[in-house]
């Protein structure tokens, strides 16, 4: 058999063009994917996962915590971004360095030059974790996209229009990979479905995603 015929490239999962200015880049994060866990040790340390409750009252089967100089939470009074941990009284861990470059390296192959990222959400989801359809609107302006990472096990990721009851695009997210959404994208409603059950061999039976955004 000539091996040849085969390049990696059959096999590889391909980017997905969500929308104009949305796209899923395959395992663009996997470089990083050393440095990043080694800087979470230390910010789930810092700043502890905890599940938040929503304005509404209920509580999040994501818990979360986030690094960067703003950090996005919520509870009964509503959603913002803060410059403090709420838990911990503390600044936010800062954004380590390869978080930026991941970020900036993501936004410039989706046609965003010059994102500059402030605030990192980090959500962990277990099986049976899921994060109903919403847009990412409490930041100042939006003109910078939204660079999402996901690792660990598998999730399938709902990408919806501009109107919470448009028809959702479901596209399985794997480890490694990261989507992008901005311009006139910025505000499309998103969201992920339950969790099924599974193991990653890095990640155990869970996913993490690292949201950036421009917050302030
Ligand atoms: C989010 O929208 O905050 C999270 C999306 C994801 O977990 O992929
Ligand atoms: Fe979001």
């Amino acid at each position: 058999m000539n091996l040849d015929l085969f390049a990696p490239e059959d096999f590889a999962p391909a980017n997905v063009q969500l929308g104009a200015q949305a796209v899923v880049l395959r395992g663009l994060a996997l470089p990083y994917v050393d440095a990043i866990l080694a800087e979470l040790k230390a910010i789930f340390a810092a700043a502890p996962l905890r599940h938040m409750v929503t304005p509404g009252g209920f509580r999040m089967s994501v818990a979360l915590t986030n690094c960067g100089s703003l950090g996005w939470t919520t509870d009964l009074s509503g959603y913002r971004y803060t410059q403090l941990d709420p838990q911990t009284g503390l600044p936010w861990p800062a954004l380590p360095a390869s978080f930026v470059r991941l970020a900036q390296q993501a936004a410039e192959t989706a046609g965003f030059p010059d994102f500059l990222p402030d605030a990192c959400l980090i959500n962990r989801y277990l099986p049976g974790a899921r994060m109903s359809l919403h847009q990412d609107k409490n930041e100042r302006d939006f003109s910078a996209p939204i660079v999402s990472v996901s690792l660990g096990i598998p999730a399938t990721f709902l990408f919806g229009g501009d109107q919470r009851g448009d028809r959702a695009q479901r596209v399985p997210l794997q480890h490694g990979d990261v989507a992008v959404w901005g311009g006139q994208d910025r505000l499309r409603y998103h969201g992920v479905s339950e969790l099924k059950d599974a193991t990653h061999p890095l990640l155990g039976a869970m996913r993490i995603n690292l949201t950036f955004r421009r917050a302030g």
